[in-house]
């Protein structure tokens, strides 16, 4: 039988700036879903890439003495490093600047002309350049700046195509009706709807005022919004519109487009309506997650200065210090701050102490006491079968709050079991036992309990922080295939094989030492 698909996707990222902890969260989000859909048996496609045309972009590289094409050919590249420093497991890397898929964008603006859902008309209204979004009168907030990132707008009147984004609004609201998954966190399910029941306007799909982007078939002088040209990166990305579509028939629609709360909308509102009128299924699931926030409570944003670059963090912190604070502090819908304080006190206490003290103490005994060999026994007192009993049940909660993007829900499951196991070790004291020789079975058994619920916290551990499962699997020379059934059952643990103790998993952070 084959394999069920999963298709999970991030936003694709403007190039016009150095990349911050806001891009890496959907994507080192979206990375957990991946790596855990695997295991758990799916068949996936992980797409993450680059939005590389615009307004914006053409006037960066102007400014930087560059082409655009350099420009994004810079910029992406070095989105790329970022995704292998922390680790993301993305199956492709999409940029819309691949003829392939500005082929296939021609061919989409084409088709939906030919439907007559594309109408040549005038644009008059407001348009935000670093946003790339037109606004009407009364969506400006009461200073006449953009109501999202409360810049200046430019009025603009010119010769335009349109979407018929104004036929969708029923549809999309019967969508939201049959589907209460279609759009989560559910306060932004109310978001939308407030939205679409206030009326959508046809949607302006061409510009002339700039030339950097994909040119409209056979009216060259108009170049297709980049929204048009970046959301249909989901289909093109499979293979739709071009001479090898098998991708697209397998993977599409979408299981999940992972996305910032602020672009909700056009993936929500405008990408359905896109969808409806290719005749093509709809995506199941968009999650809009929250912003990182700096200090002075603003979006961190790479065109204002004041943001953290994820790629020192991992360099100086560790990649999985990283991933875990940023999808264990906040949970996934909501807002966050970022600051130094708040993740040292994470990686010290969570990581360090409790994560990382665990590992040591437990390979330090089994040195001390058996060295390095533990013999295997596994005859369970009381107090080992409700440990073993809380190890076997937490894949159930931690698959659930997964599977529900509640990943910081999902962590504390699992660090609980880690307080769990420092909690046995002290309530039965292993070196205790060790002045008495008829102990020493019971000593091992403690021991290997414990082996054991490492080994169960690294495959709970690993859609998470892979890097740092792979070390506590190593430390305890536990096989490294990596299956997610295993956490289900205890007493896997191959004793007899040789432990060493190894480099200390998380090193403590000392505030007063850190230059920030
Ligand atoms: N190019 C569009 C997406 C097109 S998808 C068809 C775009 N790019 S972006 O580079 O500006 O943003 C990419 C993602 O990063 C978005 O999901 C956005 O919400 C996210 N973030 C950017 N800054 C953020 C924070 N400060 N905090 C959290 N995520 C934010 O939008």
């Amino acid at each position: 039988m084959s394999k069920k698909t999963f298709y999970i996707t991030t936003p694709i990222y403007y190039p016009s700036g150095n990349a911050h902890i806001g891009h890496a969260y959907s994507t080192v989000a979206a990375d957990v879903i991946a790596r855990f859909k695997r295991l758990v048996g799916f068949d996936v496609v992980f797409l993450t890439g680059m939005d590389e045309h615009g307004q914006k972009i053409e006037l960066t590289a102007k400014d930087k003495k560059v082409t655009p094409q350099e420009l994004v050919d810079n910029i992406s590249s070095k989105f790329e490093k970022l995704w292998k420093i922390l680790n993301i497991s993305n199956d492709q890397f999409i940029r819309t600047t691949s003829n392939f898929h500005k082929k296939a964008v021609k061919k989409i603006f084409t088709l939906l002309k030919s439907k007559q859902k594309i109408y040549k008309g005038f644009y008059k209204g407001w348009y935000c350049t670093p946003c790339e979004a037109f606004w009407t009168e009364t969506q400006l907030d009461e200073n006449y700046k953009c109501p999202d990132c409360k810049r200046d707008v430019k009025l603009t009147k010119d010769e335009a195509y349109f979407f018929k984004l104004s036929e969708y609004s029923d549809k999309i609201l019967q969508l939201y009706e049959k589907n209460k998954n279609f759009i989560k966190p559910a306060s932004r399910l109310n978001e939308m709807i407030n939205f679409v029941e206030n009326g959508l306007e046809d949607l302006c799909i061409s510009r002339t005022s700039f030339s950097w982007g994909i040119k409209v078939p056979n009216d060259e002088k108009h170049v297709i919004y980049v929204w048009l040209d970046a959301l249909t990166n989901y289909i093109t990305a499979l293979g739709y519109m071009s001479d090898n579509n098998r991708k697209f028939e397998s993977y599409w629609p979408a299981d999940l487009h992972i996305v910032g709360k602020e672009i909700v909308r056009f993936h929500a509102v405008i990408w359905p309506a896109i969808l409806m009128a290719l005749d093509l299924p709809l995506p199941k699931k968009i999650f809009g997650h929250g912003w990182w926030l700096t200090k002075d409570s603003s979006k961190m944003s790479k065109s204002k200065g004041d943001v953290i670059d994820p790629a020192y963090l991992c360099k100086k912190y560790s990649v999985d210090a990283v991933r875990y604070f940023l999808l264990r502090q906040v949970p996934f819908g909501t807002d966050g701050t970022f600051s130094f304080e708040a993740f040292f006190k994470r990686l010290n206490s969570d990581l360090a102490n409790d994560l990382g003290n665990l590992v040591f103490r437990l390979i330090s005994m089994i040195e001390r006491y058996f060295q390095g060999k533990l013999p295997e026994q596994k005859e369970a007192e009381e107090k080992d079968k409700i440990l073993i009993h809380s190890l076997v049940s937490a894949h159930k909660k931690v698959a659930y709050n997964i599977e529900r993007l509640s990943f910081s829900l999902a962590l504390k499951e699992i660090f609980k079991l880690v307080t769990a196991c420092n909690k046995y070790i002290d309530d039965t004291a292993p070196w205790k036992l060790l002045e008495n020789k008829n102990k020493n079975i019971r000593l091992a058994t403690i021991l290997y309990n414990l082996c054991e619920s490492l080994r169960i916290i690294s495959l709970l551990l690993y859609p998470f922080m892979p890097d740092t499962s792979c070390k506590i699997r190593k430390q305890l020379t536990i096989d490294k295939t990596i299956n997610w059934e295993d956490a289900k059952r205890f007493g896997l643990f191959k004793a007899s094989i040789p432990i060493t103790k190894q480099e200390v998993i998380f090193p403590r952070i000392y505030l007063e030492k850190e230059k920030l």
